[in-house]
C-alpha cells in the first residue's frame, strides 16, 4: 500500500507541475503534451515511455486496490462492536474516509480519461489540442466543481496517505521525526491541492483566455 502510494505520489506531483504550463500558453502546453509522447525516442517508440508509465501506474493501481481490500476485509473480520474510546473513534473515521475517498477517486479517474485523454466525454466542444480541451473545458463551472471535489478528494487521501506510508516504511523512528512526516504529508497535500485548483479557476476567472 505505501510503496503503490508514494509512486502515485510521484506522478501526482508530476502531472500537477504538468498541468502549470498551462500559465505559459496554450501553446508551450500543448508543446509539453507532445514532448511527453516523444521522451526516450528514438531509443524507444513514439508514445512507448508514456506507455510504460501506464502500465506502471496502472499496475500501480492493482496493487493499491489490493491491499486496500484486503485490508478492508481484514478489518471487517477483526471487530464487529463499537469501540468506547473516542481516539479509536477518530482513527475508526480516518479509515472510512480512506476507503471511500478512494472508491471516489477511482471513480474521477475513470471520468477524467474519458475526458481528457480519450476525448470521450467532451464538456464544450470537441477539440484535438490538449490545451484547447483544458481551456474550453474550464469555462464551465459544473466541470471546475467536479475537478474540484477531485482534487479536495485527493486531498485528503494524501494528508493521511503520505504520513501511513512513512510510518509503515518506519520513518516515525523518534516523536521529532513523527512530527516531519507530520508536516510532510501536509505540506504535500496542500501543494497538491492548490497547484491542480490554479488552472481550473484561474480559466474559469478568466485569468487564462
Ligand atoms: C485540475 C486537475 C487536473 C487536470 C486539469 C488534469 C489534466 C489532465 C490532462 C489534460 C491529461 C491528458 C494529457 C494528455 O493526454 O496529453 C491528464 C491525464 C491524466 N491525469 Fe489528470 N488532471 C487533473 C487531475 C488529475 C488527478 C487528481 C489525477 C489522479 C487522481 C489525474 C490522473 C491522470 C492520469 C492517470 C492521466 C493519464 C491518462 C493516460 O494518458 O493514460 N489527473 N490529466
Amino acid at each position: 500500500m505505501a510503496i503503490t502510494g508514494l509512486i502515485f505520489v510521484g506522478f501526482i506531483l508530476a502531472h500537477m507541475y504538468g498541468n502549470l504550463m498551462i500559465f505559459a500558453g496554450e501553446e508551450a502546453f500543448d508543446e509539453y503534451a507532445e514532448h511527453l509522447r516523444e521522451l526516450l525516442t528514438p531509443m524507444l517508440p513514439y508514445g512507448g515511455a508514456l506507455w510504460i508509465l501506464r502500465i506502471v501506474l496502472l499496475a500501480s493501481l492493482v496493487g493499491h486496490a489490493y491491499a486496500a481490500f484486503a485490508l478492508w476485509s481484514r478489518a471487517g473480520k477483526a471487530r464487529k462492536s463499537r469501540y468506547a474510546v473516542s481516539g479509536v473513534a477518530k482513527s475508526l473515521f480516518v479509515s472510512k474516509a480512506m476507503r471511500w475517498g478512494g472508491v471516489a477517486l477511482l471513480l474521477f479517474l475513470v471520468f477524467h480519461i474519458l475526458h481528457f485523454t480519450t476525448n470521450t466525454i467532451q464538456i464544450n466542444g470537441d477539440f484535438d489540442s490538449p490545451a484547447a480541451r483544458l481551456v474550453s473545458s474550464f469555462e464551465v463551472w459544473w466541470a471546475v466543481g467536479i475537478y474540484t471535489l477531485a482534487v479536495l478528494a485527493l486531498g485528503m487521501h494524501l494528508l493521511h496517505g503520505v504520513w501511513g506510508a512513512g510510518m509503515t516504511l518506519g520513518l516515525n523512528t523518534s516523536i521529532a521525526a513523527a512530527e516531519r512526516l507530520r508536516i510532510a504529508a501536509v505540506l504535500i497535500a496542500v501543494v497538491t491541492v492548490v497547484g491542480f485548483l490554479l488552472p481550473p479557476f484561474a480559466i474559469l476567472f478568466g485569468i487564462i483566455p
